[in-house]
């Protein structure tokens, strides 16, 4: 599922020079399906016009409470009513004092002021003026009634200084939008999920490391996809060049040691734990305080020692419900399903290692402690993403009635 499909999203543009970067957010919101209501405010059409918006949404753009399209079908009251959420991108400090004031004099700050959808607010402005004592009590004062305040990021402004006052970037918004929607609606909603990702890194010296190849790409699109289905998300990445989702709680590891303690901590009140990490079986029993110096041609010996199996340490913990990955280079199925055994799994998601590893695209097969087997056809891994997460929901939902006795309603 797309959690964005068919909501109807409130984009209230303010007057600031960053307005020009929200034309692509209305565009992205767009494309997945949402349908988008952009306002400007008055000050925000000095800055960019309505027909980039109306072009890019398909839809009127609404400017002012007295001129609203002849159809009928927004009034200036209905319009907050109707919302699945309100996003103000940028958020100038003059709109977050009349929203903390109450004031509802143009048609942002009364659809604002009507609405009970969640609103989510990203602060651009002059560094000085975000650091003002009124602007700061009035975020504080918005934040305590539920609105949700990014911060802005620091950097170079559009006037000759740096400071703390740029746009957060619009995948920042759009992910903080999806978490905000998923929180309302999403299938895993109040639900405590726990991802890693990526390969562990175990030391031989200051400079060198074994460890398997992982990009972590699928452990990162499986988290950005829990968060979207309303998942509070603990994702446990050992070392990645990715950019984490916004919107989940990351915690990063090096070693297998180090992913085991953070697992068990994250899982005393996991409901689900997803274990698609590519965790090292054996690091180097003595760990070189100096980097190792190269001794003529002799070579060099490495003694392994096993690192723990963190999914076989929490066999006993009957309340989680845990999935696994087998990377595999032979027999598939088989050992597969032998390791969803071995480990007490719900679920294991097989795949052939050597056609997946650092590829864009995938094909895995879903294995379920019923016997189901289930092949998905090879996708990019972000839609591998969602078909897995569905199928996890799916499976999660029938563990849970039958543990609890109570149906768990997705
Ligand atoms: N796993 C784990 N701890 C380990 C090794 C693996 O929790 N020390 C988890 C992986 O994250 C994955 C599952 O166990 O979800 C299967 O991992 P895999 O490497 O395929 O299997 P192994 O148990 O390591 O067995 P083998 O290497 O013999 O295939």
């Amino acid at each position: 599922m797309n959690i964005l499909e068919g909501k109807h999203i409130i984009l209230g543009v303010c007057g600031s020079i960053a307005a020009y970067k929200v034309a692509e957010l209305a565009r992205n919101l767009t494309l997945e399906g949402a349908i988008v209501d952009v306002i400007l405010t008055e000050a925000a059409e000095r800055f960019v016009g309505t027909a980039t918006f109306q072009a890019l949404t398909g839809r009127s753009v609404l400017t002012d409470m007295w001129k609203l399209p002849e159809d009928g079908v927004v009034g200036h009251v209905s319009l907050g009513g109707e919302a699945d959420a309100i996003v103000i991108a940028p958020a100038t400090a003059n709109t977050l004092a009349r929203l903390s004031a109450g004031i509802c004099d143009d048609l942002l700050t009364t659809t604002v002021l009507v609405t009970t959808a969640p609103v989510l607010c990203a602060p651009a402005m002059n560094p000085n003026m975000y650091a003002a004592a009124v602007t700061q009590a009035n975020i504080a004062a918005l934040r305590q009634r539920g609105f949700t305040l990014l911060e802005p990021d620091e950097g170079r402004m559009a006037e000759p200084m740096i400071g703390k006052g740029r746009l957060p970037a619009v995948a920042v918004i759009e992910g903080e939008l999806r978490a905000l929607l998923g929180r309302r609606t999403g299938p895993l909603r109040g639900q405590h999920v726990v991802i890693t990702a990526g390969g562990t890194h175990e030391a031989i010296d200051p400079v060198r490391y074994v460890g398997n190849r992982s990009s972590g790409v699928m452990g990162y699109a499986l988290a950005s996809v829990a968060r979207d289905y309303g998942a509070d998300v603990t994702l446990i990445s050992g070392p990645t060049a990715l950019q984490p989702p916004t919107a989940v709680r990351l915690i990063q590891v090096e070693s297998a040691l180090e992913m085991h303690d953070a697992v068990h901590t994250a899982c005393a009140n996991a409901a689900i734990l997803i274990m698609n990490a590519a965790v090292a079986d054996y690091r180097p029993a003595q760990v070189v305080e100096q980097k190792i110096k190269k001794s003529g041609d002799t070579g060099l010996t490495l003694q392994l020692i096993p690192n723990p199996d963190i999914l076989g340490t929490l066999a006993q913990r009957q309340d989680v419900f845990k999935v696994g990955f087998a990377a595999e280079t032979q027999d598939l199925l088989a050992n597969a399903t032998a390791k969803m055994a071995r480990k007490g799994l719900q679920m294991i998601i097989a795949n052939d290692a050597v056609a997946s590893i650092g590829q864009p695209e995938i094909a895995v097969t879903v294995l379920d402690a019923q016997g189901a087997v289930v092949p998905l056809p090879r996708q990019p891994k972000q839609q591998m993403a969602v078909a897995v997460l569905d199928m996890i929901v799916q499976n999660y939902c029938g563990w849970y009635a039958g543990l609890s006795g109570v149906s768990y309603e997705a």
